[in-house]
């Protein structure tokens, strides 16, 4: 009864034409051809259309449903993106019940629906969907069923539906990104190694996931995924035009780009531009987003995406290297001369030079890295390595060599460090001039760095001195054969001091900067290398005089290879009786220990960038160094900033250092308080998971501010902040954990992922907890961080 009244009001309110839903009937036998395009099948508001239009200036046609009262006529579904129609072409809904294109020669290329399944007519519908239905009017297909690369109001991405971007702005062809709502229910972007349907990892996914049902465009311009309960699970895209909303043509789409946009068009003229306006898009920066082991990332191999002036990535080719297909300019790049010879009796340095870039890098490619280098140090052992096809000189003078082809390419402004793109001279159109003029200017930098770095005595400062002066002899008297073999210089860094050498330089040990259970640190200045200061520990109680000396040097020796950017480098070390000190690089900054905790706290996002540093320097002592190396001792004082705020992880290798030390006492647990492990009080042996929990609490007093345990809070079950921020997650009360922290407010998306990220972490099942490389994946948004157990309910089968 009151349906019947709403209908009654809706007819005398709106014109016939307007309501939504009803439609005009495409009847059995009805086609359109190839021929004339300006027939179509139009929903019964003109709004939306069925028919073909011509792709490119050739005879090609699409059959489309496209906005019809709009001048650009925007397609939103298609039935034949990567099988063009000819001239000649014709779709019918055929008298068997189908509906059914055909090319030239009457030979079917895509057809619908069921033959004799009683189709009684096709109507396109007002919110852009074509059905096909019986004479009860029982969907037998639908447009919206089967989407291209759009999604309207009104449409649902069901389970297993995905929308596969063009190739290219021009070419409607399927390409190279896809968006799938997966049976496993989770939603992720993807990239597809084109031309084939493999995925490479997961470019973007929300957070909480595993039980998306539907993807859901609703009435009112919101896109959301939705559990099978009805349960909103995450908001895709929230039309902040919400007002405006009936005044506005809605659809999302995965564009070629590789960006999920959902875009906004006003119906009538008004005072804003009659053309598409972007809402909303996913990732906010492709170019960043995209890091995966497999696929060129954003753009093609060896190409370089950044962000244009209209918000959109563009892929360039670094000089020297041109588009592999001309045709494709998202497509990879390749070397525009002919490589180096590898051969050492002509290795032709001096045909190659570089070509510059600021804040450009290929982070995926490196296969060598060697630290506190001189920029010029790092050109020239890239010159003289054939397999060196571009060095990334960083802020902080580390040489990272990369090698063909270069993967997830970017540049912008957030990056930093210098590429030095490895070209050849004569193919090439750069300015070598400059170049060379550089190098000459940074010939003294280059003698101190390297007296630096090899000053372990006169005799060695001198026999570089002399290298060094071979070598600028023989740039100036130019192109002489070959260079001096100029490598070797990293790897014989590691200095051996006496005890009486640290004793001078720490001023009888008088300024302590930390001291732990096993061990103090002191300042020191090294007044044979300019003054340099560094950090020295004093191992205390180590062990009688002689013993366990091999043990002590094999130990330093496997840490001083350790090299990675977020790790605090170890220079140097003394064994000398009972005295046992290293020396490392000196952390100006200190430990985050005192920005967490007091008043003067770091910024939001400086946090997160600890967080993910962290992360990935205890990913590199798990998985990627010589042997493996677990820490045992995770905690905010053992993770230290430089003064460029880069996290570095101090402290690493003592669990293996203290071995010998530890079986003598009664407690085999070294790590401290809070951040241990439960499987330290199981008999259990020591695993990298140990790491893993104890940087979930890292993790969380990192995101929180505050320490794991604290006695002076308001609630009693605010204490254990493990604890207390499960609780807070399971009740959904986030912003009691973010306080008053507004950075963090604003970006609560992100709070929520570390947050989800610790709880995996701390999961006291060690199975459970996820190894390093895939915390470093989630914190860095590449892999989804799915919904974590409750981290307490492990009961011990023991
Ligand atoms: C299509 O356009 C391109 C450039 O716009 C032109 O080079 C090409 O010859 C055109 N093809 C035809 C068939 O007109
Ligand atoms: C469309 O066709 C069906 C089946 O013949 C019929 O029931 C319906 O009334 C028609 N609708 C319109 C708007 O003509
Ligand atoms: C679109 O790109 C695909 C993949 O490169 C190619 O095979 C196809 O010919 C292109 N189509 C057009 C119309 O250029
Ligand atoms: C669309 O979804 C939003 C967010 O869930 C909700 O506020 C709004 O009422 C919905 N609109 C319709 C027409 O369902
Ligand atoms: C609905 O499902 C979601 C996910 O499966 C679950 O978290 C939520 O508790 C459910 N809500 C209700 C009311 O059943
Ligand atoms: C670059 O020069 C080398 C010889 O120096 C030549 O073999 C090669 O073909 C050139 N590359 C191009 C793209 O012309
Ligand atoms: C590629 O190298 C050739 C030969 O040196 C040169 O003529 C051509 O201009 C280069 N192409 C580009 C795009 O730089």
């Amino acid at each position: 009864m009151t349906s019947l009244v709403m209908l009654l009001v809706g007819l005398l309110l709106f014109p016939l034409s307007a309501i939504a839903q009803s439609y005009q009937n495409v009847s059995l036998g009805s086609s359109l051809t190839t021929s004339d395009v300006t027939s179509f099948w139009s929903s019964p508001s003109d709004e939306f259309a069925l028919g073909f239009q011509k792709i490119g200036n050739e005879s090609r046609y699409l059959l489309a449903i496209w906005f019809n009262k709009i001048t650009d006529k925007t397609i939103v579904w298609s039935a034949n993106r990567n099988n063009l129609a000819l001239d000649g072409s014709k779709v019918q809904l055929s008298a068997d019940g189908r509906l059914v294109l055909t090319d030239p020669n009457g030979q079917e290329m895509w057809a619908r629906g069921m033959a004799n399944a009683q189709l009684a007519y096709g109507a396109m519908l007002d919110n852009g969907n074509f059905v096909l239905a019986t004479s009860s009017s029982d969907t037998l297909w639908q447009s919206f069923n089967e989407p291209t690369d759009t999604i309207l109001p009104g449409q649902v991405l069901n389970q297993d539906n995905s929308l596969v971007s063009s190739f290219s702005d021009t070419n409607v062809s399927s390409g190279r990104f896809e968006f799938i709502l997966q049976t496993d229910g989770n939603l992720v972007l993807y990239t597809v190694n084109y031309p084939a349907e493999a995925t490479n990892a997961a470019y973007w996914s929300p957070m909480s996931v595993g039980s998306g049902y539907q993807v859901i465009f609703n009435q009112s311009g919101f896109i959301f995924l939705q559990a099978k309960n009805g349960t909103l699970i995450n908001s895709i895209s929230s039309n902040v035009e919400n007002s405006r909303s009936q005044s506005m043509y809605h659809r999302a789409i995965l564009e070629y780009d590789g960006v999920f946009r959902h875009y906004v068009h006003p119906k009538s003229s008004g005072r804003e531009p009659m053309a598409w306006s972007s809402l909303y898009n996913i990732p906010d920066n492709i170019c960043l987003s995209i890091r995966q082991s497999t696929g060129g990332g954003a753009c093609g191999f060896n190409s370089l995406c950044s962000i244009g002036t209209d918000q959109r990535p563009r892929c360039d080719c670094p000089l020297g290297y041109i588009l592999d297909d001309p045709n494709d300019k998202l497509g990879s790049c390749r070397q525009n001369f002919s490589e180096q010879n590898c051969n050492h009796e002509s290795r032709e340095v001096e045909s190659f030079t570089f070509h510059e870039m600021l804040d450009t890098n290929w982070p995926d490619s490196d296969y060598e890295s060697h630290r506190d280098v001189s920029e010029d140090w790092c050109r020239q052992n890239c010159l003289n390595d054939c397999f060196c096809d571009v060095a990334i000189y960083s802020d902080d003078n580390v040489c990272w060599k990369k090698r063909y082809p270069l993967s997830n390419g970017r540049v912008g402004p957030t990056i930093g460090g210098k590429a030095l793109i490895k070209i050849r001279k004569d193919n090439s159109t750069v300015g070598t001039p400059n170049v060379e003029i550089r190098k000459k200017k940074n010939q003294s930098t280059l003698i101190i760095s390297g007296s630096v770095l090899l000053a372990s005595s006169v005799f060695m400062n001198l026999f570089l001195i002399l290298l060094a002066l071979l070598y600028i002899f023989k740039f100036i008297g130019k192109k002489r054969k070959r260079t001096a073999p100029y490598s070797a210089v990293p790897g014989v860094n590691l200095r051996s001091f006496s005890y009486k050498e640290l004793e001078q330089a720490t001023n009888g040990f008088k300024e302590e900067l930390g001291t732990g259970a096993f061990s103090t640190v002191y300042k020191a200045v090294l007044d044979d290398e300019n003054g340099k200061v560094v950090a020295v520990k004093k191992l205390r109680n180590m062990v009688t005089e002689g013993e366990g000396e091999e043990v002590f040097e094999a130990e330093v020796n496997s840490i001083s290879r350790t090299n990675h950017k977020n790790l605090v480098q170890l220079l140097g070390f003394c064994n000398e009786g009972q005295h046992r000190l290293l020396v490392y690089e000196h952390m100006k900054t200190g430990s985050i220990a005192h920005l967490l905790f007091k008043d003067s706290r770091l910024s939001w996002s400086k946090r997160v960038q600890v967080a993910i540093d962290t992360a990935k320097g205890l990913c590199y002592l798990h998985e990627e160094c010589s042997t493996q190396i677990i820490h045992c001792d995770i905690k905010p004082q053992n993770v230290l900033l430089d003064e460029n705020l880069t996290a570095k992880i101090a402290d690493f290798g003592m669990a293996k250092l203290l071995k010998k030390h530890q079986t003598q006492t009664t407690t085999r647990i070294r790590g401290t308080k809070g951040y241990v492990a439960p499987d330290w009080f199981r008999s259990m042996p020591v695993t990298v998971k140990v790491d893993v929990y104890s940087f979930g609490v890292l993790l969380l007093e990192l995101i929180c501010c505050r320490k794991n345990y604290e006695q002076d809070v308001a609630n009693e079950n605010e204490m254990i902040l493990l604890e207390w921020a499960y609780d807070c997650y399971k009740r959904n009360k986030l912003h009691l954990l973010v306080g008053d922290d507004e950075e963090a407010l604003e970006d609560i998306k992100r709070f929520e992922k570390f947050l989800l990220v610790a709880i995996w972490c701390i999961q006291e099942n060690l199975a459970s907890r996820p190894n390093m490389k895939k915390v470093m994946l989630m914190l860095e948004g590449s892999v989804e961080v799915s919904i974590p157990p409750d981290p307490f309910s492990f009961v011990d089968s023991i």
